[in-house]
């Protein structure tokens, strides 16, 4: 599988012909400037964790023309629903959809949830990913919880997706707590730099993590990892 990073906590996975979709924040979002428009992605499946402006960004635009799939919690799907993209599929927390693609669970996310339009988005999510014998953590926004400590025993999670960016999630102290818990083969950090409160020194994160004895990643906008 392939998976592309567009900044913040858009990021692309392609795994034997499907294409899926995180978060497409993309329009306002500079981390894409010169790497990525909405019209330039074309998804089988469009995955969200919540109803915030910085993940649902140009869900509907990116739906409407592909036809994808949406998977994301009641509350959004309904949204989507309402405003013409019928193909969705709901889930809710601790609740997991087998697709001919691989599975997805969505996990429990401590964070907060509305649409641009003040609309209620529902719980926060994070998701897990099983697809060729992979498994990847996306947490969404969130801060550590003890449950991840779940997530670590029943799992051997190969790829984490942890927000580092503080003040509106974990920072990079709590990230190292979260990895602890989670111990992914790799953390990838998201959720960093896209605007002045989320500034994070990556060097000194990798730094930290590498001492945790964790291997870390940090993905450049537009850079792809393959496993
Ligand atoms: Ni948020
Ligand atoms: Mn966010």
């Amino acid at each position: 599988m392939k998976l592309t990073y567009y900044g913040h906590s858009a990021f692309q996975i392609e795994t034997k012909g499907t294409t899926l979709l995180f978060d497409p924040f993309i329009t306002g979002n500079a981390h894409t400037d010169g790497v990525v428009t909405p019209g330039d992605l074309d998804p089988d499946v469009i995955l969200l964790t919540h109803a915030h402006g910085d993940h649902w960004g140009d869900t509907l635009e990116i739906a409407a023309r592909s036809g994808a799939l949406l998977v994301a919690n009641f509350e959004i799907t309904s949204y989507a629903r309402r405003h013409g993209h019928k193909n969705v599929q709901p889930l809710n927390t601790g609740g997991s959809w087998r697709f001919d693609w691989g599975t997805v669970t969505q996990t429990y996310a401590r964070h907060s949830s509305s649409f641009p339009d003040g609309t209620y988005g529902g719980n926060p999510n994070g998701y897990l990913l099983f697809l060729e014998g992979i498994c990847i953590y996306n947490a969404g926004d969130t801060c550590p919880f003890a449950e991840m400590a779940w997530i670590g025993e029943d799992h051997e999670v190969d790829l984490a997706l942890l927000p580092i960016g503080d003040c509106f999630t974990m920072g990079p102290e709590d990230s190292i707590r979260a990895a602890r818990m989670v111990k992914p083969a790799l953390a990838i950090p998201v959720h960093y730099d896209t605007f002045p409160p989320i500034e994070v020194d990556t060097a000194r994160w990798s730094g930290m993590m590498a001492e945790a004895g964790f291997e870390a990643r940090v993905l450049a906008p537009g850079e792809t990892l393959e496993r």
